[in-house]
C-alpha cells in the first residue's frame, strides 16, 4: 500500500450556498471529520466571505484534526444580491461557470498534500446536479445530501406522477382540492399544500424544471443523506427507499454533532455558522421571562415580507397579550424603512413584552425554558431544531419546500398550526393564544413526545446513530 492510501479516506463537501443548508453540511461536515474521515468544506467565496466576518470558522476548525476549507467561485459578481428571487440566478451560474471550476479542483491535485490523499468521494447537495457529472467523469464515489424536508423531495420525485395523472396544472382555483397522486399523502395534501412554485401552474416554471428530474438525479448517487429520523419521517421514507433505495436519515444533525461530542467528552464544539452578526442581548431577556412564556417568531434567512404584513404580523402579536421575541432580518421588510414608522401603541406594547432582535443565536434560544412556542416560516433546519427541543409551532410558509412542511406539522406530526396563505391581525392573534394558552398543554404534548423520540434516536442504537456508523463505513469501503 503506497503512504497516501493508508491516510484516512478523503471527503469534499459541497453545500448550497444559503444559510440553511451551509448549517447543516457544516455540522455533517464535522460529524464526519470527528469519525476520523479527512474533509475538504467547499465554500462558494461569497459564502465564505460573510462567514469569516461573523463567525469564528478558522478558530474552531482548527480544532478539528483533519479539515479544511476551501472557497470556490459561484461565478456572479461581488454585489449580486444572490437571495430570495434572485437565488436562481446562483443555480445557473454554479451550472456554468462553478462546474468546471470544480472539476479542475478535483483533479488538480491541488486537494491533496503528503498528509492528505486525493479526495476519494465527494458528498454534495443533491440539488447540484452537476457535481454528480464530475464525479462520473472522472470516477468518484458520490453521495446527495438533500437539505430540505423529505416530505418535499418526496413531492419532487412525483412531480412527473402528478403532471401525467392531470392533477398539476391545476384545473381551476380551488387549492383545497385533495391530491391523490403522491402516495403516503392522500389522506391530508392539498393543492395548496404543494411546494409554492407550483401556484404559477406553468409548466415551463423555472423551480417545476429544475425539480421535475430530482427522482432521477438523485438515484444517480450511491446513496441519498437526509437531515431528518426514521420515527418522524418514517411513512415519507418507505416511500423514497422505493425510488433511492440507499437512504441514510441521520438527523436532527444539529443535535447529532452536539451529542457525539458530549458522549467524547471532548472540549470540541461545534462552530456558529451563521452568516449575520447574532445578538446575544436576547439571551439576557429570555433569563427574565417566565417559563415557557415567550413564542420566538422568526422566519429564515430568505423569507421577507411586506410593509403592510410586517403590520399584520405586529398587531396581531401585540394584541395576543403574550410575550414575544422578534428576529426581524435587516433585510426582512421589503420596501420603506419600518423603523421610522412604528406606530405608538405597537412600541408601548412591544417594550412591555416584546424583544426584537436583527439575528438570534437560534438553536440557543429554542432550548431555552422561557420559550413555550415558535412562530416560523418552517424552514427545515427550523422545524427540526424546534422538534428537538419540544417547542409547538405556529407556520407561516414563505416558499418551497415550507407549504409542505406547515401542512405535516399541523395534520400529519399535530404538532402546531398552519397560517399558510393568511395574514390577519386577527388570526395571527387567535393562534398565538391557542398555541400558547388555550391548547397548550395538548400541543406540549405531542412537541415533548416527538422531541424524545429525536433524542433516542441519537443514542447508541437510535435509528440516527445507526445510520451514521453506516455512511461511515459505507464511505470508507468505497474510498478504498
Ligand atoms: C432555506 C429554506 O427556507 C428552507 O425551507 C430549506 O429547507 C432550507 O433552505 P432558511 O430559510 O434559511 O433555509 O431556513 P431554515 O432551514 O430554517 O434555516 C435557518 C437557519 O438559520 C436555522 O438553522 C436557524 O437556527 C438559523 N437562524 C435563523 C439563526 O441562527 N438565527 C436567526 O435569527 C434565524
Amino acid at each position: 500500500m503506497d503512504e497516501q492510501q493508508s491516510l484516512p479516506p478523503h471527503v469534499l463537501i459541497f453545500p448550497l450556498p444559503l444559510q440553511g443548508p451551509v448549517n447543516s453540511m457544516f455540522k455533517l461536515a464535522q460529524l464526519l471529520c470527528f469519525s476520523g474521515l479527512h474533509i475538504t468544506l467547499l465554500l462558494t467565496e461569497n459564502i465564505h466571505t460573510r462567514l469569516v466576518l461573523h463567525t469564528d470558522i478558522s478558530s474552531r476548525f482548527d480544532q478539528f484534526p483533519g479539515f479544511q476549507i476551501k472557497t470556490i467561485s459561484d461565478g456572479l459578481q461581488e454585489d449580486h444580491p444572490r437571495e430570495g428571487s434572485k437565488f436562481l440566478e446562483v443555480f445557473d451560474s454554479l451550472r456554468s461557470k462553478t462546474k468546471p471550476l470544480f472539476k479542475d479542483m478535483l483533479t488538480s491535485g491541488l486537494l491533496s498534500s503528503g498528509k492528505r490523499r486525493p479526495v476519494s468521494c465527494i458528498i454534495a447537495d443533491g440539488v447540484l446536479g452537476f457535481t454528480c457529472d464530475v464525479a462520473d467523469e472522472i470516477g468518484l464515489p458520490i453521495f446527495c445530501v438533500r437539505t430540505i424536508s423529505p416530505c418535499c423531495l418526496w413531492i419532487f420525485f412525483c412531480l412527473p406522477k402528478l403532471i401525467e395523472s392531470g392533477e398539476y396544472p391545476f384545473k381551476d382555483d380551488d387549492l383545497d382540492e385533495p391530491i391523490t397522486s403522491v402516495p403516503g399523502a392522500e389522506a391530508f395534501l392539498r393543492r395548496r399544500d404543494l411546494p409554492g412554485f407550483c401556484r404559477s401552474g406553468d409548466l415551463q416554471d423555472s423551480n417545476i424544471q429544475l425539480f421535475k428530474t430530482e427522482g432521477q438525479e438523485n438515484s444517480r448517487a450511491y446513496g441519498l443523506i437526509l437531515n431528518t429520523f426514521e420515527e418522524l419521517d418514517g411513512l415519507i421514507l418507505n416511500q423514497m427507499r422505493t425510488v433511492c433505495p440507499n437512504l441514510y436519515p441521520i438527523g436532527p444533525l444539529h443535535a447529532n454533532l452536539k451529542n457525539r461530542l458530549t458522549e467524547a467528552k471532548t472540549s470540541l464544539r461545534p462552530s456558529s455558522n451563521s452568516l449575520w452578526a447574532e445578538d446575544r442581548s436576547c439571551i439576557d431577556w429570555l433569563n427574565n421571562q417566565p417559563l415557557k412564556s415567550v413564542i420566538y417568531v422568526s422566519f429564515g434567512s430568505i423569507a421577507t415580507m411586506t410593509n403592510e404584513q410586517l403590520m399584520e404580523f405586529w398587531y396581531g402579536l401585540v394584541n395576543s397579550g403574550q410575550r414575544f421575541l422578534w428576529v426581524i432580518r435587516p433585510d426582512s421588510v421589503a420596501g420603506e424603512d419600518w423603523k421610522n414608522k412604528i406606530p405608538a401603541d405597537l412600541a408601548e406594547g412591544t417594550k412591555e413584552r416584546g424583544y426584537i432582535v436583527g439575528w438570534a443565536p437560534q438553536e440557543e434560544v429554542l432550548g431555552h425554558p422561557a420559550v413555550g412556542g415558535f412562530w416560523t416560516h418552517c424552514g427545515w433546519n427550523s422545524i427540526l431544531e424546534s422538534v428537538y427541543e419540544g417547542k409547538p409551532m405556529i407556520c407561516w410558509p414563505y416558499f418551497l419546500d415550507q407549504q409542505v412542511n406547515s401542512r405535516f406539522v399541523e395534520a400529519v406530526w399535530k404538532l402546531g398550526l398552519d397560517m399558510k396563505d393568511t395574514c390577519d391581525r386577527e388570526i395571527v392573534e387567535k393562534m398565538v393564544k391557542d398555541l400558547m394558552v388555550v391548547r397548550k398543554e395538548e400541543f406540549l404534548e405531542r412537541a415533548n413526545h416527538m422531541s424524545k423520540l429525536a433524542k433516542n434516536c441519537l443514542m447508541e442504537g437510535g435509528s440516527s446513530y445507526s445510520n451514521f456508523e453506516h455512511l461511515v463505513k459505507d464511505i470508507k469501503s468505497l474510498s478504498d
